[in-house]
């Protein structure tokens, strides 16, 4: 079953607070974003439309989930970007921090690259449930435990057409 969690309104505000404080930071400079895929496809869509820099928007997917609610704790880059990022402001663009595994990893693998600044923007943080040392520098929503969908996130690849944020329940 699942319940609402966050309405159209609750992320709107947040998708807008969260490209006022990226605005703030970079200034007018170029930025590139890049939209962890598949779950940040439609935040990422909305945020880049509330930052009007100079910009280009590109797409990694990492996979550590399977078709299971619990990580493997493994992640593997299954889709690389195209652009070359160094030297450049690069903001990653993830939906959910969970363990932390996962953008520990994609930052670690960016960060070789030398880019000129590198931040996280996550639309949703599971804080409690960090394994590693992992903070986004912008964050939406904070959340409590619980299975997400809905707004691009899925559970074994259903529900990312839902316009709202909803937590699975069990029945
Ligand atoms: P982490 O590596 O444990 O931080 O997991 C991050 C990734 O796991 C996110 O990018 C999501 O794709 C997925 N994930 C974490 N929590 C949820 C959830 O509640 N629903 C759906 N996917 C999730
Ligand atoms: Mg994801």
């Amino acid at each position: 079953m699942l319940k609402k969690l966050f309405s159209r309104e609750d992320i709107d505000n947040a998708v807008k607070k969260l490209a006022s404080l990226i605005k703030r930071d970079f200034d007018d400079e170029k930025i590139i974003f890049v939209c962890l895929l598949k779950g940040s496809f439609m935040f990422t869509s909305d945020l880049v439309r509330c930052i009007n820099n100079p910009s280009r928007v590109d797409f990694m997917r990492v996979s550590s989930y399977g078709n299971a609610m619990t990580s493997k704790g493994e992640i593997l880059i299954t889709k690389d970007l195209e652009e070359n990022i160094e030297g450049e402001n690069v903001l990653i663009v993830e939906d959910i921090i969970d363990s932390g595994l996962t953008l520990k990893y994609v930052s670690e693998v960016l960060r070789k690259r030398k880019p000129k600044a590198l931040k996280i923007c996550a639309l949703l943080d599971k804080r409690a449930r960090r394994e590693v040392e992992m903070e986004a520098d912008y964050v939406g929503l904070t959340i409590d435990d619980g299975f997400i969908v809905g707004y691009g996130i899925d559970f074994a690849e259903q529900y990312r057409n839902l316009p709202e944020i909803y937590i699975v329940e069990k029945d």
